[in-house]
């Protein structure tokens, strides 16, 4: 039987490596043999860890190239979870329809959206390809409701690839987005 793609996606701080996180439990405590990976170039925490802002964390593997994701998968693999998937080219859509075809469950995690509302190509293909979508939303760190669909980035330059967390982005919502934009309000006053 064919596998099931699951991409989890929204903007920074929603949530969606906790989610993916929570499936990655779910096959742990049903004894499945599974595989984490993460990009090299996600440096941020440790590098064979994918680690959640709450500071939760799982080993995983640091991976340039999509295509290595099949160097450490075997006839036992049940399922592949893959973090950050906007830092990955394209090629990871040809690989996880690859996996998918081989019976292996994949449960994605990335941004939809840089903070200049350009969607990430990567993560758009998987989307198209999805079984299903998880759409996370954070608290806007202005106004504090749970409506963040985007992601403002404070500080550290006009770079659309760029790691990083509290210190240069924050989450808000539309509203909220274009207000900082036309500089109605301050990011100085931001809540979380
Ligand atoms: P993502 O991978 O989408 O960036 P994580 O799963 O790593 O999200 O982190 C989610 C956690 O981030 C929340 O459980 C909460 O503890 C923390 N957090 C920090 N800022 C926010 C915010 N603005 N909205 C929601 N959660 C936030
Ligand atoms: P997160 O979604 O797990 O919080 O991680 C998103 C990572 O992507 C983080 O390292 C910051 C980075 N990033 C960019 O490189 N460009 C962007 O436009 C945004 C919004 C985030
Ligand atoms: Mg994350
Ligand atoms: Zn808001």
């Amino acid at each position: 039987m064919a596998g099931k793609l699951t991409v989890i996606t929204g903007p920074m701080y929603s949530g969606k490596t906790t989610e993916l996180l929570s499936f990655v439990e779910i096959y742990t405590l049903g004894r499945k043999n599974i595989k984490m990976f993460k990009p090299i170039i996600d440096t941020r925490y440790s590098m064979e860890k994918i680690k959640a802002h709450s500071g939760i964390e799982v080993d995983a593997i640091a991976i340039n190239d999509p295509n290595s994701i099949f160097d450490h998968i075997d006839d036992s693999t049940k399922a592949v979870f893959i973090d950050e998937s906007q830092f990955f080219n394209e090629n990871l859509f040809f690989v996880v329809k690859e996996l998918i075809d081989k019976g292996i469950d994949v449960f994605c995690a990335g941004l939809d959206l840089s903070f200049k509302q350009n969607p990430f190509p990567t993560t758009m293909k998987l989307l198209a390809l999805a079984d299903s979508v998880i759409k996370k939303k954070a608290v806007c760190s202005i106004c504090g409701e749970h409506n963040a669909t985007l992601t403002f980035k404070t500080s550290g330059g006009e770079s659309e690839i760029d790691v990083g967390g509290k210190e240069k982005y924050i989450a808000v919502c539309r509203d909220c987005f274009n207000k900082l934009l036309r500089g109605e309000i301050d990011a100085s006053s931001a809540i979380i």
